[in-house]
Formats: C-alpha cells, structure tokens, sequence
C-alpha cells in the first residue's frame, strides 16, 4: 500500500515535470527561439546558449531581468510579462535540453 502510494506520487512528480517541460518549449519556441535557437543553442551572436543550463539559475535569472535587478534592455522587456510559472515552465524546458561538451 505505502509502495503503491509512493508510486503514484512519483508518477504525478514525474508528469508534472514532463508537462512543465512541453509547455515551456510551446512558449520558447514563440518567445525565445528567434534569439536563444529552437533548443537553446543561440542563433544570435550575442544571446548567450540556454541549453542544458541548470533550471536554478535560469529561473534566477529570469526574476532578475523582470525585476530589474539585472540590467539587459532586451531581456528586461522580453522578463517583464512573464508570470512565475512562465518561468518555472521556461526553466524547465531549457534545462531538460541535453547537452554534451567535447574538449578540443
Ligand atoms: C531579441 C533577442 C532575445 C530574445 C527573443 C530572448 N532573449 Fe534571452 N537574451 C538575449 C540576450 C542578448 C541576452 C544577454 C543579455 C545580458 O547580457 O544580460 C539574453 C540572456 C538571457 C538569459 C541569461 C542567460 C545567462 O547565461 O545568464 C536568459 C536566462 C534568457 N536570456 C532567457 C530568455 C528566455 C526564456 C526568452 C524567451 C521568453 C528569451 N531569453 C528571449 C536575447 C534574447
């Protein structure tokens, strides 16, 4: 019964994770890609790489842009409508996207 109990609450952890996940990459891809590329991987020379970022510190800095803390006239703009589970669903998303690094 407790194993079963541990069970379904892992299950729905896990799903919530998932949908937070998917609804992060619907936002990104109308809010983001332009700049930070389809997965993270930036397309614009000057927009810094998302993916497989911790989902701690692009959650962190996302508050920072909305609040003004940190200072980007692009981010701060792009921040300023985004609701806390924006954020957490963004966050996700990114750091969902693996992400391999090879010395050269
Ligand atoms: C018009 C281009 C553009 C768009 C669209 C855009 N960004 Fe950015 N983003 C930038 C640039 C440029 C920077 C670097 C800003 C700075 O120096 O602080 C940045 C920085 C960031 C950072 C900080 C990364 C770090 O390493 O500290 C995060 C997180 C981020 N963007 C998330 C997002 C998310 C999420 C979206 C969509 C909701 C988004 N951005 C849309 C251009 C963009």
């Amino acid at each position: 019964m407790k194993k079963l109990m541990i069970a379904a609450l892992l299950a729905t952890v896990l799903s919530a994770h998932a949908n937070d996940v998917a609804e992060g990459r619907a936002k990104a891809e109308s809010a983001c890609a332009l700049c930070h590329g389809p997965t993270g991987m930036a397309t614009l020379p000057n927009a810094p790489n998302l993916a497989g970022q911790q989902a701690i510190y692009l959650s962190e800095q996302l508050r920072n842009y909305r609040s003004g803390k940190r200072q980007n006239e692009v981010m701060n703009m792009i921040a300023k409508p985004l609701s806390d589970a924006d954020i957490s669903h963004l966050a996700a998303w990114f750091s969902a996207v693996k992400v391999t690094a090879e010395a050269p």
